[in-house]
């Protein structure tokens, strides 16, 4: 069962959706598709987590911004499949867009998605001031600062193996960047301490290094049917699986998960249950 904050989350993610009419055949359609697709909308959560423990008054308020987040998880999601990326065929269950429509589309969408992330921010009931906090946290993480740097890096360095440490900056830009941007941005709606919103930051890129890590051993170890994505994918990828194997892979996860929970301590009693059944739900 979804949480209920999940599932009302997910009607406004829905009616924020871009309405485009012109002459195009299938533009509009293209546009929408994977963000009705689904997802697990683990980015979301996690910034609407934050709220609710610690501002709950301000829930609806933060939809916009977790949308933002979503839109820009989702363009990564569109680019990420293209021939030029990783060339995959299937997306959340569906087959991605350069295989529905063309790869142009997939691109153009995927650039329309980013775009439309800060435009459906924009729109938040939040003061200016923390909407401008929350601009500079979404690009500079989601950015050529974040998951685009990590993407180019995991992108040439397909079949140049990276010792653990670049490995590392790989995987924190590419995926922990944006979700320790989820809940940092959770607590710059919330007007938390500084030292919170550090806090929660680093408790978000060990949590995007443990995503990660589960990713990889999803692509090694699942079907394809079952994660509605292609699965042994990461053949030419600097994953953790690639490095470690998967037996050590899996060790690796048991310590990140130890890494993370010790973190959690430091919360609320609200936000650490919660983060603790995020931990549990995901990653055991
Ligand atoms: C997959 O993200 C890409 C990575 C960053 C590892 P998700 O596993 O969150 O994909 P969806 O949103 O549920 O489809
Ligand atoms: C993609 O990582 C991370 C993004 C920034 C999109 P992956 O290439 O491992 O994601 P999947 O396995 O295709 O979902
Ligand atoms: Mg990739
Ligand atoms: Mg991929
Ligand atoms: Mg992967």
């Amino acid at each position: 069962m979804k949480d209920k904050i999940l599932l009302e989350f997910e009607d406004y993610l829905i009616s924020t959706l871009p309405k485009v009419e012109s002459f195009h055949p299938y533009f509009q359609k293209a546009l929408v598709e994977m963000l009705k697709a689904g997802g697990k909308r683990f980015r979301p959560y996690l910034l609407l987590s934050v709220v609710e423990a610690y501002e709950p008054l301000l829930l609806k308020n933060a939809f916009s911004a977790a949308a933002a987040i979503e839109y820009i998880h989702t363009y990564s999601l569109i680019h990420d499949d293209l021939p030029i990326f990783d060339n995959a065929s299937l997306r959340r269950g569906h087959p991605t867009l350069h295989v529905t429509y063309d790869e142009v589309t997939a691109t153009l969408v995927g650039d329309a998605l980013n775009t439309h992330a800060f435009y459906v921010l924009s729109t938040a009931a939040l003061s200016d001031e923390v909407k401008i906090r929350l601009i500079k946290e979404l690009s500079l993480n989601g950015g050529a600062y974040g998951m685009v740097l990590g993407q180019a890096i995991d992108c040439y360095f397909e079949n140049k193996k990276l010792d653990f440490e670049k490995l590392k900056f790989l995987h924190i830009h590419k995926t922990a960047k944006l979700i320790a941007a989820s809940l940092k941005m959770g607590a710059i709606i919330c007007n938390t301490s500084k030292e919170i919103e550090d806090l929660l930051y680093k408790i978000g890129i060990d949590l995007g290094l443990l995503f990660q890590i589960e990713d990889d051993l999803i692509d090694a170890t699942k079907d394809s049917k079952e994660i509605g994505k292609p699965a042994n994918n990461d053949i030419n990828k600097n994953s953790f699986v690639n490095l470690f194997g998967i037996e050590k892979t899996k060790e690796k996860k048991a310590q990140m998960i130890e890494v993370v929970e010790n973190k959690l301590a430091d919360l609320n009693p609200f936000l650490r249950e919660r983060l603790q059944n995020i931990v549990n739900k995901y990653f055991k």
